[in-house]
């Protein structure tokens, strides 16, 4: 890694991701001049093209997806850097034609080359044999492989899939990306922690009431059902994402921000989370599904009647669940997660609740004081607010909610792309916003006996019409009466 000559392979370079996410990254990365001039840049997918026709096809992507953040001078200068290799993952002779291109001479002799599969989970292992067949290994210390989440179905796939990956590749040569860690509002819950000698002594469950993590959707599934009936709301974003912000919120100050460092406590605080009994998770999680509803003013078909999705498909799209850290810090503090398609508004949001103060000597000038929230807002907007209480100007003693704003994206600017800064990562060579194996591992084991109940109730019950926010049964999960969720920053 470091400086010098780079080749970035894109296996499932037409796909989903890479025209949503990666493309757009990568040429925002090149307009900020951020990519080193060394730097290629290969596509490998299934369509029978070649360069101009792959160019052509990016072109397009580009200018639907930075919107008018596209800049021709800048479009020209990134779609120099590519090659398109046309051919089936599953196909050996396909990859021999990647080593070729990689071996060009106008490429240059490289040894530092990161293969990036944008693909879906179920042809990480091809992708990987074929690699070393063609030579691709552990052999090669400067060759790397980033691999998408959700990283196996349940902890023995998950096992088994690192088991094959370990037979070619040393783990630090695997990359294991979760993008809400590149999210700004994530990277800025490392500094509002650890830089802030106000904050740390209260975060922690002698000031802390519950904490509660939301990522609402307002779109539904797309095209994605081949991926994503199989994976449904728990595989495709609790075990990762949500319980990847759960683990930043509640960490404690790692020693340096090293890459082992950070890792080692996210680590210790998923194997704090208590585990939830077989039979209790009833009471700990709950899943449904969305109806027909109407989103944004606009009529849109229930998850069964989207295309591609099977009729009696009981795939969760909602899933609710609340977990315990039990340690010194967290004992007792719920940590309440929920996350959905097809709810009300697009949202993702960190709710910390604080106890209400000790003795209520305002109790009197209103009906009840709120208690304090530091609400750290992912997007739309990127931002963090304190809720505090003031007094109401006049001549009475009355209070009133105060917030302390500290915005630092507006959502009209739209968000920072998460992607943007872990794709660096990668180029450079900096693994500490990646998942370490054993953090899915345990993860994993948290949310094992979900996945395991579940597949032993397959009846789903509940749904939910699009467009609010979700079934009313999923605040059985709160442990009191006057705990809600947040819908807004
Ligand atoms: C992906 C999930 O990891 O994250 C998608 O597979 C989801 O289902 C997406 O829509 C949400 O990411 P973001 O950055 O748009 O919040």
């Amino acid at each position: 890694t470091g400086p010098g000559p780079c080749h970035f392979v894109i296996f499932g370079a037409t796909g989903h991701l890479a025209t949503t996410k990666l493309l757009p990254a990568l040429y925002q990365l090149d307009a900020a001049g951020r990519l080193g001039e060394d730097l290629r840049l290969v596509a490998f997918a299934r369509r029978d093209w070649r360069l101009e026709d792959w160019l052509q096809h990016l072109e397009l992507v580009l200018q639907q997806h930075t919107g008018p953040g596209f800049d021709r001078a800048i479009y020209e200068r990134f779609a120099r850097r590519f090659d398109f290799v046309e051919g089936d993952l599953r196909e050996p002779e396909a990859y021999r034609r990647l080593m070729d291109e990689l071996g060009k001479p106008r490429m240059g002799a490289c040894e530092n080359i990161v293969f990036y599969l944008a693909v879906r989970p179920a042809d990480f292992m091809d992708v990987v044999d074929n690699l070393n067949r063609a030579g691709i290994n552990r052999k090669h210390g400067r060759h790397r492989i980033v691999v998408e989440k959700p990283f196996g179905e349940d902890i023995e796939s998950a096992r088994l899939l690192n088991t094959q990956l370990h037979k070619y590749f040393d783990e630090e040569q695997v990359y294991r990306i979760d993008h809400y860690l590149g999210k700004e509002t994530v990277q800025n819950l490392f500094v509002f922690r650890f830089a802030n000698t106000l904050i740390e002594p209260v975060w922690n469950r002698n000031f802390i009431d519950h904490v509660q993590i939301t990522v609402a959707e307002e779109g539904g599934i797309g095209r994605r059902a081949g991926y994503y009936d199989r994976a449904g709301a728990l595989r495709d974003m609790l075990q990762n994402h949500l319980m990847q912000l759960l683990t930043v919120v509640a960490m404690e100050p790692p020693a340096s921000l090293d890459a082992d460092a950070l890792r080692d406590e996210k680590v210790k605080v998923l194997r704090s989370i208590r585990p939830i009994p077989v039979d209790a998770v009833n009471g700990h999680a709950f899943r449904a599904q969305y109806a027909a509803g109407t989103v944004g003013g606009r009529e849109v078909p229930g998850y069964r009647d989207e295309s591609d999705v099977r009729r009696e498909s009981t795939t969760e799209t909602f899933v609710a669940a609340k977990f315990y850290v039990d340690n010194w810090r967290w004992r007792g503090v719920p940590f309440y997660l929920r996350t959905g398609k097809r709810l009300a508004r697009s949202m993702s949001l960190i709710g910390i609740r604080f106890r209400h103060p000790p003795q209520l000597l305002f109790h009197d000038a209103c009906d009840r004081i709120d208690p304090n929230w530091i609400l750290l807002s992912i997007q739309p907007a990127e931002c963090m607010h304190i809720e505090l209480h003031a007094k109401r100007p006049g001549l009475e003693i009355d209070t009133r909610v105060v917030r302390l704003n500290a915005s630092y994206r507006h959502e009209t600017e739209g968000p920072m792309e998460a992607y943007k800064t872990l794709l660096l990562d990668v180029i450079e060579g900096d693994r500490s916003l990646f998942i370490r194996f054993d953090e899915v591992e345990w993860a994993w084991r948290v949310v094992d006996p979900i996945v395991r109940q579940w597949a032993r109730e397959p009846l789903l019950v509940h749904t939910y019409p699009a467009g609010t926010w979700g079934p009313e049964e999923a605040n059985r999960l709160f442990d009191r009466e006057d705990h809600a969720w947040r819908n807004d920053a």
